[in-house]
C-alpha cells in the first residue's frame, strides 16, 4: 500500500502564522505538525509516501524530510497548484499510486491512542483483501465542520453528509482514509461541489452506495485532533507536552518509529542520533537504541 500526506491548503484560519509558512510546518510542542500524519503512515506499515504541498512550500518540506532514506522509507513530493479539494490527491498522485492500494492522511491531523496500529491495519487489510474503503468515525462536539455519518436504528451507517447545517449524529469522519486502487478512477469522476472543491465525501459516498465502505468507530480511548485553528493547535501542543513529560517518551518521533518498525537498524539509529545538535533529543535516541521503548 502507498501513502499520501496532503499538506497543502490555505491555512487561512491560522493567518498570519501561515503567511510565510505552511501550516503543516508549524510546531506542535517539539516537532513540525507534518511529523504526526507521517508517523501514522509509518506505523501503518506504509513506506512509500507522497507528500503533496503548495508550490511555495515544496522545497521547505524537502529540506525537512529529504528522500526519507535515513528513515528507511521513500518520500516523493508533488504540488497542488491550488487547494481544489481532498479528492484531488488521487488525481495528482495517479502515477505515484500506480496499481497499488492507497491511504490518504491530512497533513494537519494528529492521532494518538493505544492499539492505533491494530485499527490502522484493519484499513490496510480491507483494501487489500476485500477491495473495500475504510474511514473512521469519531464523536465530536462540533460535527458540522466535517463529513458527518448518519446511522440507522441498528447503528449501521447509511449516509455521509459534508458539513451539514444540522447534523444527524456527532460522528465526524476523520482525516485518514484507506482505499483500494479503484479510488483513482473514482476520483476522476468526481465533479466539483457547490463550494468548488473535489470532495472526499463524494468518493466515500460512491463506496457506501456500492456496499464497499467499511466504517470503523474510533472510540474515546483515541485522541484525534485537527489543528486548523490557533486554539486547536495550542491544545494539540499542550496534549503532546503532557504525554511526553509524563512518560518520558516522544510521540511521532520519526527516527524512533523507523527503528521500532524495523525500517532502520540499531547502528543506523545511532548514526542518525549523532547528526542531531539538540542534546536532549540525541540522548533520547541513544536511549531508544540501547534499551528499546518499553524496557
Ligand atoms: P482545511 O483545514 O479544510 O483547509 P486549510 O488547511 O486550507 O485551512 P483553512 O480552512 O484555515 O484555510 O484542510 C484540511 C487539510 O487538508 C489541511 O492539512 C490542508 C489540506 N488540504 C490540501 O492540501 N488541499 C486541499 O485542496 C484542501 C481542501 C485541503
Amino acid at each position: 500500500m502507498k501513502g499520501i500526506v496532503l499538506a497543502g491548503g490555505y491555512g487561512s484560519r491560522l493567518y498570519p502564522a501561515t503567511k510565510a509558512l505552511s501550516k503543516q510546518l508549524l510546531p506542535v510542542y517539539d516537532k513540525p505538525l507534518v511529523y504526526f500524519p507521517l508517523s501514522v503512515l509509518m506505523l501503518a506499515g506504509i513506506r512509500d509516501i507522497l507528500l503533496i504541498t503548495t508550490p511555495e512550500d515544496k522545497n521547505t518540506f524537502q529540506r525537512l524530510l529529504g528522500d526519507g532514506s535515513n528513515l528507511g522509507i521513500r518520500l516523493e513530493y508533488t504540488v497542488q497548484p491550488s487547494p481544489d479539494g481532498l479528492a484531488q490527491a488521487f488525481i495528482l498522485g495517479k502515477d505515484f499510486i500506480g496499481d497499488q492500494d492507497v491511504c490518504l492522511i491530512l497533513g494537519d491531523n494528529i492521532y494518538y491512542g493505544n492499539d492505533l496500529i491494530r485499527l490502522l491495519s484493519s484499513g490496510v487489510k480491507h483494501a487489500r483483501e476485500n477491495k473495500k474503503a475504510t474511514i473512521f468515525g469519531y464523536y465530536v462536539e462540533d460535527p458540522q465542520r466535517y463529513g458527518v455519518l448518519k446511522f440507522d436504528s441498528q447503528g449501521k451507517a447509511i449516509a455521509i453528509e459534508e458539513k451539514p447545517k444540522s447534523s444527524k449524529s456527532n460522528y465526524a469522519v476523520t482525516g485518514i482514509y484507506f482505499y483500494p486502487n479503484n479510488v483513482v478512477k473514482k476520483a476522476s469522476e468526481v465533479k466539483p461541489s457547490k463550494r468548488g472543491e473535489l470532495e472526499i465525501t463524494s468518493i466515500n459516498k460512491m463506496y457506501l452506495s456500492e456496499g464497499n465502505l467499511n466504517i470503523e468507530i474510533m472510540g474515546r480511548g483515541y485522541t484525534w485532533f485537527d489543528t486548523g485553528t490557533p486554539d486547536s493547535l495550542l491544545e494539540a501542543s499542550t496534549f503532546i507536552q503532557a504525554i511526553e513529560k509524563r512518560q518520558g517518551l516522544k510521540v511521532a518521533c520519526l527516527e524512533e518509529i523507523a527503528y521500532e518498525m524495523g525500517y532502520i537498524s540499531k547502528s543506523e539509529l545511532i548514526n542518525l542520533s549523532k547528526l542531531i545538535n539538540n542534546i536532549q533529543f540525541r540522548q533520547y535516541l541513544t536511549k531508544i537504541a540501547k534499551y528499546g521503548r518499553e524496557k
